[in-house]
């Protein structure tokens, strides 16, 4: 396990309007990674922002990006992303006819691969991949919307994913980072922690708490020292 915990606000409930003040604030309260939620009214039920709001972002924090893509067909967005400037690339397998083919072509085009599992997506959809992963990203909610509930069977199937990355790289292999998304809280983030994941997107929980000046100093901090509790 990694020492510390990695944070990635997800600005799917950021104020839009504002963008660039938001990840800049994000960035000063010591978020790790920028998360950025990409859907497109057919993988999933919402519509959001693509490779041009990316590329508006990047000159605005030094973090990197981490593009999660709720997308369909997956591989034509790859170019433009890693053009845009994003540094992780996520994508489901459900969305793509050639997993194995779009985790190389992410790797490619120099950024870090990852997929994502949803709540019924099976752990074994990662046994022949896990050479080409730099992160598994583990779906605690159905995707498509912010601010939904934590689903509570994402703790033994994080349990079961760090053990599988533990013993890949045992065997010698690369590290992995498993992050989780939806439904992260401060009240609920060292459980979390304690089952496995190294790096939690809190969308909600970060941009629906403020601090008296706008910045995001307090619930980054509440967030961490929750985090801390769950690795000890
Ligand atoms: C949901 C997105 C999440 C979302 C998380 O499909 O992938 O990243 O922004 O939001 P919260 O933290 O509010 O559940
Ligand atoms: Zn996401």
């Amino acid at each position: 396990m990694t020492a510390s915990i990695r944070i990635a606000p997800s600005i799917l409930s950021a104020d839009f309007a504002r963008l660039g003040e938001e990840v800049r604030a994000i960035e000063k309260a010591g978020a790790d990674l920028v998360h950025f939620d990409v859907m497109d009214n057919h993988y999933v039920p919402n519509l959001t922002i693509g490779p041009l709001v990316c590329e508006a972002i990047r000159p605005h924090v030094k973090i990197g990006i981490d593009v999660h893509l709720m997308v369909e067909p997956v591989d034509a967005l790859i170019p433009l992303f890693a053009k845009a400037g994003a540094n992780l690339i996520t994508f489901h397998p459900e969305a793509s006819r050639h997993v194995d083919r779009t985790l190389q072509l992410i790797r490619d085009h120099g950024c870090k691969a990852g997929l994502v599992l949803n709540p019924a997506t099976p752990v074994q959809v990662l046994d022949h991949v896990w050479d080409r992963l730099d992160m598994v990203l583990l779906m605690s909610v159905n995707p498509g919307f912010g601010g939904q509930k934590f689903i509570p069977s994402t703790l033994p199937k994080l349990r079961a994913i760090r053990a599988a990355i533990e013993a890949h790289k045992a065997a010698g292999g690369q590290d992995i980072w498993l992050e989780v998304d939806g439904g992260v809280k401060v009240d609920n983030i060292a459980e979390i922690v304690r089952a496995g994941a190294d790096t939690c997107v809190a969308g909600s929980a970060v941009f629906g708490a403020p601090d008296a000046d706008g910045g995001y100093h307090g619930v980054m901090k509440a967030l961490r020292a929750e985090a801390a509790k769950g690795l000890s």
